[in-house]
């Protein structure tokens, strides 16, 4: 028996950082992502003699094996005779939400291979417990992880965004996002504020995304970006994900709005740098970044396709 399943990350805009139920992975606010084409993790799960987890071609960690036995737990009874192997196409845990699509497709890979049929909320309720992100790439597109645990849908059309990834590091961070986002709850003082700006912030965003008001959107994911990565600067002791480099690209992505371009910038728990531009400006945007010495990957378009069996 052998089922794979593919799924792309998503970029979150109004940024999920924080949980207010631990054990139900309940976020204390809103957050709202756009799910992008090109990179994908495909998991297969496969009969054979003994459990075992191969992570980009290798045995995984004891801790990534633990975390994913327990996640299996709620699919099965017995996964003694149960094999995982998952492959990203992108560098891994760089702040690249690689955790994001290897959940959405173990939770659809294992929903056929353990023939439990769950239902799409009962999918959902199990996929965020894997990690919260990965809710949001269970669906194409424009997706709203909500306060109640469940993700509503929301259907903007999104034909003139790009997304480029600038790469300072593609090595695997140091403090993961879900030991980081902890912490950040635990002790910054900035976090409740993070928090309240949130929540009307999706609102906010989601209203822009359906308007086309593509300078809102901007304007808001920057905020959401800046408003995180202050709310760990504020931690204690502090957490910092970004170098100098990091904030050369924000200096430079100014100096191009200046020039009337449409591109802003977001960051997640890891230290590169996602710019979210139009079809018009994106080749200009990237070459731009390049002639300064930047190593900018393929422009991204968004994809409408969720995870799914193969
Ligand atoms: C900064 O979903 O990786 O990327 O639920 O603990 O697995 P866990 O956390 P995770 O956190 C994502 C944090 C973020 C922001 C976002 O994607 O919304």
């Amino acid at each position: 028996m052998k089922v794979t399943a593919k799924a792309h990350p998503n970029i979150a805009l109004i940024k999920y950082f924080g949980k207010k139920d631990e054990k139900e992975v309940l976020p204390y606010n809103d957050s709202i992502s756009i799910t992008w084409d090109t990179f994908e993790t495909r998991t297969t799960l496969e009969t054979a003699k003994a459990f075992n987890v191969f992570l980009n071609g290798h045995v995984a960690s004891i801790e990534d094996r633990e975390k994913i036995k327990t996640f299996l737990t709620y699919f099965t009874n017995d996964v003694s005779h149960t094999v995982v192997s998952s492959k990203n196409n992108f560098p891994t845990a760089a702040g690249l939400a690689s955790s994001a699509s290897a959940f959405a497709a173990l939770s659809v890979a294992a929903n056929r291979y353990f023939n439990c049929n769950f239902s799409e909320k009962n999918l959902e309720a199990i996929t965020r417990k894997g990690s919260g992100s990965a809710i949001r790439s269970l669906y194409g597109g424009v997706n709203r992880f909500n306060r109640n645990g469940y993700v509503t849908r929301i259907d903007a059309s999104l034909e003139e965004y790009r997304l480029l990834v600038v790469l300072i590091s593609d090595h695997a961070k140091a403090v993961s996002s879900r030991k980081a986002m902890k912490h950040v709850v635990e002790t910054s003082p900035l976090h409740k504020a993070f928090i309240d700006t949130a929540n009307e912030d999706s609102d906010a965003l989601e209203k822009a995304l359906l308007s086309k008001d593509f300078h809102t959107v901007g304007r808001l994911s920057e905020k959401s970006a800046l408003s995180l990565h202050g709310s760990m600067l504020a931690a204690n002791p502090p957490i910092h994900y970004l170098s100098d480099a990091a904030f050369r690209v924000m200096d430079e992505i100014v100096k191009l709005r200046r020039e009337n371009r449409e591109v802003y910038f977001t960051m997640d728990a890891g230290p590169n740098i996602k710019v979210l531009t139009t079809k018009k400006d994106v080749r200009l945007v990237a070459n731009h970044l390049k002639a300064q010495g930047f190593n900018v990957l393929p422009a991204l378009k968004p994809s409408k396709e969720g995870a799914h069996i193969l």
